[in-house]
């Protein structure tokens, strides 16, 4: 007779256990946040386009017709990155962090890009946090205006913008000026 009570007790605590677990959302409450801040960020972006060591290298291409007169940016083209973050705009500047992710040419008739990028600061305040810009960016404009639309670490749900200058460019080497205002918590 005991050992059917224990069994009867494991089977409604093993019941109660599904319960709990059978819904996948919390009860929806008031959202209070903290007030926000906002922090300016300036370095400079380094890409290395090709060399024994490129930091942005070609991962996909569509072959269409279209994409045979020798665009530099053509259409349908994908880049991994991993481009380093320097205060200044000289090849030996102290580097602050890394940006990772993805670049698609995404302009059948412009030469937008739409960039997919994490930058992660690797020294200072910031150190181990990071930004996320998820934008389009019309890459040969001197100037442009991307999103920030979240981050990790000390920038948990940030949003902002950053003002991208073309610092210098050759077939090989590209420095862009960021000058970032994250809004944070
Ligand atoms: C590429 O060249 C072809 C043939 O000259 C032309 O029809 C097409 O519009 C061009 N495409 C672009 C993207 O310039
Ligand atoms: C593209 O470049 C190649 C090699 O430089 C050349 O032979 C070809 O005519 C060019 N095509 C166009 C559409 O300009
Ligand atoms: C493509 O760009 C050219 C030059 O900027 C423009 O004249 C043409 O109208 C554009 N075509 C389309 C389909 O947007
Ligand atoms: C581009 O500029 C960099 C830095 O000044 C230089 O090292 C490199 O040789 C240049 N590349 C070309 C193709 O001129
Ligand atoms: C960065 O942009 C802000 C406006 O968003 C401006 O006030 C500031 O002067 C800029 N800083 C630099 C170094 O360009």
């Amino acid at each position: 007779m005991g050992g059917t009570y224990m069994l009867i007790w494991i089977l409604i605590i093993c019941l109660s256990q599904v319960a709990v677990q059978s819904q996948y959302y919390s009860k929806s409450l008031p959202y209070h946040p903290k007030p926000v801040k906002v922090t300016n960020l300036h370095f400079f972006f380094h890409e290395t386009l090709s060399s024994k060591n490129p930091t942005t290298v070609e991962i996909a291409q569509v072959n269409i017709p279209s994409n045979h007169n020798n665009s530099s940016v053509p259409f349908a083209t994908l880049y991994a990155l991993d481009d380093p973050l320097k205060i200044g705009p000289e090849h030996d500047s102290e580097v602050i962090g890394n940006a990772q992710g993805l670049t698609v040419l995404a302009g059948t008739n412009t030469t937008d890009a739409v960039m997919y990028v994490d930058f992660e600061f690797t020294s200072g305040k910031f150190k181990g946090s990071s930004i996320s810009i998820f934008s389009r960016n019309p890459i040969r404009e001197i100037e442009r205006e991307v999103a920030v639309i979240g981050g990790r670490g000390q920038f948990k749900m940030a949003t902002g913008f950053a003002l991208l200058k073309a610092y210098f460019i050759n077939d090989t080497n590209v420095i862009i000026e960021y000058n970032v205002t994250v809004i944070h918590y």
